[in-house]
Formats: structure tokens, C-alpha cells, sequence
């Protein structure tokens, strides 16, 4: 069986985390720029203002992912590029940007897909309230509507949200992530809920534009998988990973995908949260439920789940010196397995990966290369248990290794390298890495030799 023949193997970025030009050709102000003023918020006191500086040499990077092979890019728009009050007036130059990138790829044979918002919020909204004002959702859309008119003749793959989980969970609760401001809950629930309908008028915008889009959402997830193959462990990682955790409530799958493809909030967390759920009006959930094509899914590791003897779950502990990546993440090819497994199980939707890699400690040998080992062994590990998933009937529509080339790593600055082409942030010199030539191969054989 393996990866069906249109699998569409390529890679992942996002605009705040590479383009840099912060300041030019009109765009405006979003929270990350604000956040990384703060003193203190990011580990090496860097910003995005420069990155890999994409927005200049876009022409180069597009060049080298058609030397890897890449069959397709999924990358994120800036919003406050193309808007930058957050609504209103349309920035030209921003807009031409994007069809400038979109053409480069078309013509590279690389199809776009577009990611409509990763985390770069218009910061003129922010300070109108943002998420929390109750017009939050019509300004999402009015924005996307904008991009379906200007991009969608070319343009026919789009997801909404990037990880809703964090730019409401990290960034709201816990304040790791921009905005940074700790909100109550009935507030960060409100936020949510205006982000799903967001989700939802947009997904309304994209289907009146451009009737042949491919729509989907990319949230991300732990996805927890079976401590053993028995029957018992393998409900309790199912259990586990549609759970909602009383104290991480935004980190759960099921909090913002049984809205969207069964139209209700789970249950538990009406139990858990009667008193802090926002008003919900019965138009809402219809709203928030259109019909998708796919499910783009992040998934980067996840927790090993055991049985317990009153048909709970339990977290099993991870083994003395397991091994994990530079960012300190587990290693965990199961979860390429079990996480959409699962999903395919519960939603029915043809998954994407829409993003999946990690951090090594990469550096320029003598030898003027940069070998990676680790990461060809982390991926192809990986990739063998996400072709285990399409062998045993999970329908897989395409894969897509964060990140194209190493950048702005939110609050850990430039500490950390996830990109398959190396980037000297000092002279913005890029060097693919050994992994590139691997997953070149890869993509030639649709990974048949895995
Ligand atoms: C994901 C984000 C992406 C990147 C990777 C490493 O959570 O979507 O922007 O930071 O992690």
C-alpha cells in the first residue's frame, strides 16, 4: 500500500517566524512585534524584524525547495501585511507580496498551500479588545475574504487557524506566547468561542470566492498512543487524547474539533465550565460546523497511555534518558501512528500533516556541509508509523516537515533550528542540510524505502 501517488510531500513556515520586513512596504503592527519590545519575553531578546528575511528572497528559498523536490509549501499570510489597521483599508503592497510568492511557486511547480492566520494578530485590534470583541469574528473573516478575492484564482488550499490551542492556551493562559496577558476563563472560553466562529465565517468567505478551495483547519495536539497493543491500552490512548485535562483545557483536541466537525463542545468541559461558557446562540454552532474538506493536523510527539483498573487512563513514565530533541521534546514516532488514527477514526476527514520535524544542535562543519543525523533518524522514524497509518487505511492527503528553513522560534528567539535548510542569520546564507537530500529521496520514491 504506502503514501497514495498524489501524496503531497513538502514543507511548513509561518510569515512572522521568516519574512523579517516588519517595517516595510506598509504593513502594519501585530502583537509579536509588540511582545518582543517587552524586555524579557524572548530568551535571546531577538524579533522577527529580520528573520530569514523571506520577504526579500523569496526567490532564493522557493529555488531551493524545487531542489529538494518539494511537490507543495504551505506557508501563512500576515494579516497586518494586507490589512494593516486589522480591517479597512487594503495595503497594495502587501497583497503584491503574496502574489509575487504565489507565482514563483506556481511557476517552480510548487502549489501553494496557505495558512490564513499563524499568530501574527493585527495589533491596531488587539487594542480594540481583539479575540474578546464580539465583532472579532467578522474582522477574521473580512480578512480572508480579501485574500480569497486576491488569491484564490491561483490559490486553492487554505487553512483557517494555526494552532488555536496556542494562540489562546499559550498566549492567553499561561503568557508564553504574544499577547503574554493571563485572562480568567470565562474570558479565554469567550476568546475561543469568537475564534471558531472566526473559523467558520471565514470558511463561509472562502466557499462564496473560491467554490473549488480545498478548506480545512491545522490545530495541533500531544497525540498520546497505546503503552502496549492491547485492547484496554489502546481505548485508554484514545480516551486520553479526546480528553479535556481540567487544567489544560485549551491544549485538548476536542475542545475546538468537536465544534467544528460535530457542531457541540464536549461534554466535559460544559461540565467542567458551566459557569464560565459564553452565551451560546443556536446559529452559533452551525456556524462554527461548516462542512470541511480535510483536517490539517501538527503533530510533533505525544504520551505513552495505559489501561487503569477502573477503565480510566494513566500517563505511563517515560523511560531514565529517553531520547529527546534539542527543544527538550520527546521522540515519539508512535504518535504519526495512533494521532491520526485516531482523528481519521473520530472526524472522517482525509488528514494532512501540516506540520511535523524538530530542533537539533546543527552547525556548519569543517567540511562547510551540515549534517543532521539526528534528524534524518527522528523523521524516518516518524514517516515509517505515518505510512503505517495510510497502509492500515487512514486516508493521508499529504505531509509537511516544519520548517523549510531554520527561524524565528517565537519566545526561544533563534535558539532553536527546526528548518531542513540551514540559515546564518548574521550574512542570510542558506545551506540544506543532509536531511534535505534525504527527504529528497524520500519525495522521489513516495517513500517507499522508509
Ligand atoms: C508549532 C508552531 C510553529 C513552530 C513549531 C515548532 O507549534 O505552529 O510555528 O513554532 O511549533
Amino acid at each position: 500500500m504506502g503514501f497514495r501517488e498524489d501524496f503531497t510531500w513538502g514543507g511548513a513556515s509561518a510569515a512572522y517566524q521568516i519574512e523579517g520586513a516588519t517595517g516595510e512596504d506598509g504593513r502594519g503592527m501585530s502583537v509579536w512585534d509588540m511582545f518582543c519590545r517587552q524586555e524579557g519575553r524572548i530568551v535571546d531578546g531577538s524579533s522577527g524584524n529580520v528573520a530569514c528575511d523571506h520577504y526579500h528572497r523569496y526567490k532564493t528559498d522557493v529555488d531551493l525547495m524545487k531542489k529538494i523536490g518539494y511537490k507543495a509549501y504551505r506557508f501563512s499570510i500576515a494579516w497586518p501585511r494586507i490589512l494593516p489597521d486589522g480591517t479597512g483599508c487594503v495595503n497594495e503592497r502587501g497583497v503584491d507580496f503574496y502574489d509575487r510568492l504565489t507565482d514563483s511557486l506556481l511557476e517552480a511547480g510548487i502549489v501553494p498551500y496557505v495558512t490564513l492566520f499563524h499568530w501574527d494578530y493585527p495589533y491596531a485590534l488587539f487594542r480594540r479588545g481583539g479575540w474578546m470583541h464580539p465583532d472579532s469574528p467578522k474582522w477574521f473573516a473580512a480578512y480572508v475574504d480579501v485574500i480569497a478575492r486576491r488569491l484564490g484564482d491561483r490559490i486553492k488550499h487554505f487553512f483557517t487557524l494555526n494552532e488555536p490551542q496556542c494562540f489562546i492556551g499559550i498566549s492567553c493562559d499561561t503568557t508564553e506566547h504574544a499577547p503574554g496577558i493571563h485572562m480568567p476563563i470565562w474570558d479565554t472560553l469567550l476568546m475561543a468561542h469568537h475564534v471558531l466562529l472566526g473559523h467558520g465565517l471565514a470558511v463561509q468567505a472562502l466557499r462564496a470566492a473560491v467554490p473549488d478551495a480545498e478548506v480545512g483547519i491545522a490545530p495541533t495536539c500531544s497525540a498520546h498512543y497505546p503503552a502496549s497493543d492491547s485492547p484496554a491500552d489502546i481505548a485508554a490512548a484514545r480516551q486520553a487524547f479526546f480528553d479535556i485535562d481540567p487544567g489544560r483545557v485549551f491544549w485538548s483536541v476536542s475542545l475546538w474539533s468537536d465544534p467544528i466537525f460535530r457542531g457541540v463542545y464536549p461534554q466535559k468541559l460544559l461540565d467542567l465550565h458551566e459557569e464560565h461558557m459564553p452565551p451560546i446562540r443556536q446559529e452559533d454552532m452551525r456556524i462554527i460546523s461548516q462542512p470541511l474538506d480535510v483536517l490539517g493536523q501538527n503533530i510533533y510527539n505525544g504520551q505513552a497511555v495505559r489501561a487503569t483498573a477502573d477503565g480510566g487512563y494513566e500517563f505511563a513514565p517515560r523511560p531514565t534518558g529517553y531520547p529527546s530533541t534539542a527543544a527538550k521534546w520527546p521522540v515519539t514516532p508512535e504518535a504519526l501512528y495512533w494521532g491520526p488514527r485516531f482523528l481519521f477514526d473520530a472526524y472522517k476527514k482525509p488528514l494532512y500533516l501540516t506540520e511535523n520535524g524538530l530542533s537539533c544542535h546543527d552547525v556548519v562543519s569543517l567540511d562547510g556541509k551540515v549534517h543532521d543525523p539526528n534528524r534524518i533518524d527522528f523523521l524516518h522514524r516518524y514517516l515509517r508509523e505515518l505510512r503505517r497509518a495510510a497502509d492500515d487505511g487512514v486516508d493521508l492527503r499529504g505531509y509537511f516537515h516544519w520548517c523549510v528553513t531554520d527561524n524565528f522560534e517565537w519566545a526561544k528567539g533563534y535558539t532553536e533550528r527546526f528548518g531542513m535548510i540551514y540559515c546564518d542569520f548574521e550574512t542570510q546564507e542558506r545551506i540544506l542540510k543532509d536531511s534535505a537530500y534525504w527527504y529528497q529521496e524520500v519525495i522521489q520514491t513516495n517513500g517507499e524505502d522508509l
